[in-house]
This record gives structure tokens, sequence and C-alpha cells, in this order.
């Protein structure tokens, strides 16, 4: 069965002149990339909280959307565990190499971060 756990929706955040198409109001410099971190080192205890009640737990395979430099895909591929699967997606290319060089960094081989173009080609392909 498919959980879907929604700890901020990308549509919801959207204002009201923005399109997906539009730069993302935050940026992705590296001090939006620190700041990001920062965020993540206070809030991680909460977030796994959240994700432990919400049922994500061993051989689950999970999608991050806005998925930023790694910092949520790690903590839930913990949770999933090795034999799981944690799929990250995002719009900003220099995002997701930070974030492929983090996870690379911290061992984790169940974590794959994606362009969302890389995303949405995968997913066209897999349905044909
Ligand atoms: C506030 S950051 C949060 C990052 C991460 N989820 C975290 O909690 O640390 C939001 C991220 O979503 C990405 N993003 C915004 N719109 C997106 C879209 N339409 N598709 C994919 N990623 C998007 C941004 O580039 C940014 O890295």
């Amino acid at each position: 069965m498919l959980k879907v756990v929604r700890a901020a929706s990308l549509t919801q955040t959207l204002m009201p002149h923005e399109t997906a198409d539009s730069p993302y109001v935050l940026g992705a410099a590296s001090a939006e990339h620190d700041r990001l971190i920062r965020q993540a080192a206070i809030w991680n205890p909460f977030t796994e909280r959240l994700f432990r009640d919400a049922g994500i737990g061993t051989g689950q395979r999970v999608l991050d959307i806005g998925s930023g430099v790694g910092d949520v895909a790690p903590l839930v591929a913990r949770l999933v565990g090795p034999s799981a699967e944690v799929v990250g997606v995002e719009r900003d290319p220099a995002t997701i190499a930070t974030a492929r060089s983090r996870v690379a960094e911290a061992g984790l081989s169940n974590v794959t971060s994606k362009a969302t173009s890389e995303a949405s080609r995968s997913a066209n392909s897999s349905t044909q």
C-alpha cells in the first residue's frame, strides 16, 4: 500500500503569481544550502518522529519531493533500511550535486537524487 506523508506541499507553497517554472523563491545559493543544513540539524529529531508516527519503516520505498541538499532523504533511508529505497526529486542542478555528494559521503547506497526532468523521464519510461 502506498502511504503519503506530506511534511509540506510544494503546490501549497506556490505564491499566487508563481508557476512550476518560476524561479524557486528561496533560491539555491550556498547561503540557502547552509540554511537548510542548519535547519535540518534542529528539526531532524522532530522530522524522524513524524515519519515514525506516520508508519514509515523497514522495507518501504519513499519519494522525497523538493529534496534540497539531502537532509531528509538520508534520515528516511535509515528508517527504511539498506534493502529499501528513497528517491529524492529536486529541480535545481547545483542543489542535486550537493545532495549527491553528501549522500555519497554518508555511505548511503539506498538514496538516489534525481532532477525533476530525469524523474519524469523514468516515470514515463516505466509506464511504456
Ligand atoms: C525549503 S527547500 C526544502 C528542502 C528539503 N526538503 C529539506 O527539508 O531540507 C525546498 C526545495 O524544493 C525544491 N523545489 C521547489 N520547487 C520544486 C519543484 N517544482 N520540483 C522539484 N523541486 C522543487 C527547491 O529547489 C528546494 O531545494
